[in-house]
């Protein structure tokens, strides 16, 4: 006979590969090998304590959920938490996962891209936006969206390219003197026409002043970094009037009204 260990080692190489280590009640875990380390329980260290212990009656919305591991430690906080992925398979691990963690009741794992969120009227009290970012082609058309369904928290994780300086990028540029724009403080976002990491969907990497400034722009405030790449903001009374406009126009013409 096939002890209950044994069939779910089985399990867990016949749904990878993993990217997400999760740990299982029964001691396995997914991908204990993971070239990262234990991944990503060690980026969930740094970000755990911006979020509040208790999450009972809080609505989470996670966005590329992969194997649902920041899903799963929201949901064990009390959260209610909608995780949705393009990617089939990583979805089966994820409600495979669900059911080994006995967590099934509070995530709900869906089938959809970010740009469908556009289509849906629901906000949610957090939104997790974690390594997702830059395997877009269109990534501020997901960041535009992704603001206007936030009530109280984003944490925006992404790759990024080296850098750290921030220019004070002012209101207007003249024609004719564009200098500023080749400075290394100034926003930027470099295009990956090939691959990275041997990843053809690395589209972007994003510096960390252009980091902050696409977030302000699509109207939200960064309350916190915990860590090295990791943004965790809330949405901006004082956003700027004329982003948000030109933001709106801009997702009404995409997407009616
Ligand atoms: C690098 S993994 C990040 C997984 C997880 N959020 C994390 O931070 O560990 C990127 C995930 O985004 C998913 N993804 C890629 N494009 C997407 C899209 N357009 N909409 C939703 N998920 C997407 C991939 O399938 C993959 O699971």
């Amino acid at each position: 006979m096939i002890s209950a260990s044994t069939a779910s080692q089985r399990e867990i190489q016949r749904l990878g590969p993993w990217f997400h280590n999760l740990h299982l009640p029964n001691g396995l875990q997914t991908a204990p090998d993971h070239a990262l380390g234990d991944f990503p329980a060690t980026k969930w260290q740094k970000v755990q304590s911006c979020i509040p212990e208790q999450l009972s009656g809080v609505s989470v919305l996670d966005i590329g959920c992969n194997a649902g591991f920041y899903s799963f430690e929201l949901a064990r906080r009390g959260a209610t938490v909608l995780a949705i992925d393009t990617d089939p398979l990583y979805l089966k691990q994820a409600r495979w996962a669900a059911r080994e963690l006995g967590l099934t009741a509070s995530v709900c794992f869906e089938q959809a891209s970010v740009y469908q969120l556009a289509r849906s009227s629901q906000c949610f009290d957090l939104v997790l936006f974690m390594g997702v970012f830059y395997h877009l082609r269109h990534p501020l058309l997901a960041l535009d969206i992704i603001a206007s369904k936030v009530r109280r928290w984003l944490v925006f994780q992404t790759l990024t390219a080296p850098g750290m300086e921030v220019s004070q990028t002012p209101a207007d540029l003249p024609l004719l003197a564009r200098e500023p724009l080749a400075e290394p403080g100034w926003p930027r976002m470099a295009f990956i026409e090939h691959s990275l990491a041997g990843d053809p969907t690395n589209w972007w990497a994003l510096n960390h002043a252009g980091a902050l400034a696409v977030l302000r722009s699509s109207g939200l405030r960064v309350a916190a970094q915990p860590g090295h790449e990791i943004y965790v903001c809330e949405p901006d009374a004082a956003k700027d009037a004329v982003s948000a406009q030109l933001v709106e126009r801009e997702l009404k013409e995409i997407f009616g009204s």
